[in-house]
């Protein structure tokens, strides 16, 4: 099976005033294509920092990263940035809409920003996840999980190899959280490699493989297939 992310001796410090913290220590880590991966991990024990670093958000690392079988290292911010357009699906953690554009504006940005804008294939995707009805709402006119679901589509609208969510289901009552959850496992189903960050073991069930982050530290706990 194809790697569509690999991780080699991935360490982060942070510098705090004179202070260096090392939040990831030795990390490594991969996921093949069709896998959904779940990461558990207190708060503050790196789970952001790690995702950042795989979705290329950050550069500030020691060790390897591989995406899609190509060596992040050596890629100049260009090759980078079209990488992660192109190829990478991000959910953030906290709400990410923006707020001046419609919803349908919004899950097309990825696709416009790379010059292939169409409003038309946004809402054919919005259809498809039933969220057509919120398609020209403004996200402040919207609920916390239906802004979770359009943020996830967002993520998708460039047919990413690799979709990263980082606690999609954090904000969201239990009946929301399944909602998203179905539609990250639809998104795996349709071919795209899924690595969740989240608090909840419920959640994390849903994974093939779960990973424990602590004390800079990730271990595999569970591996489905
Ligand atoms: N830009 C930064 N500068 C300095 N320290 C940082 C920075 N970003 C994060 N940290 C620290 O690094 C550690 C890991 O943060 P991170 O956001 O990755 O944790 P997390 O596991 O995602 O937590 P949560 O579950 O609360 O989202 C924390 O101690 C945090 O304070
Ligand atoms: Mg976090």
């Amino acid at each position: 099976m194809d790697k569509i992310v690999k991780v080699e001796n991935l360490s982060k410090t942070y510098t705090q005033g004179h202070e260096q913290i090392l939040v990831l220590e030795n990390i490594d880590f991969e996921i093949k294509a069709g896998e959904f991966a779940a990461m558990l991990g207190p708060s503050g024990s790196g789970k952001s920092t790690f995702l950042n670093l795989i979705g290329l958000l950050d550069d500030c690392y020691s060790g390897g990263i591989t995406l899609f079988g190509s060596k992040i290292e050596p890629m100049g911010e260009t090759e980078k940035a079209e990488l992660r357009r192109k190829r990478v699906g991000f959910v953030f953690q906290f709400d990410s809409l923006l707020p001046e554009f419609t919803v349908l504006e919004n899950v097309d940005m990825p696709a416009a920003i790379i010059g292939h804008g169409d409003h038309a294939a946004a809402l054919a995707l919005l259809k498809r996840f039933g969220l057509e009805g919120i398609a020209h709402k403004f996200p402040m006119d919207i609920s916390g999980g239906e802004k979770q679901r359009a943020a996830i589509l967002r993520a998708l609208r460039n047919k990413p190899g690799l979709v990263i969510a980082d606690e999609p289901t954090g904000n969201l009552d239990r009946h929301n959280a399944g909602i998203v959850l179905e539609d990250l496992k639809k998104v795996n189903a349709n071919g795209a490699a899924v690595l969740m960050v989240t608090h909840n073991e419920e959640a994390a069930a849903c994974a093939d493989r779960v990973f424990h982050l602590s004390g800079g530290k990730l271990v595999e706990t569970r591996t489905r297939r």
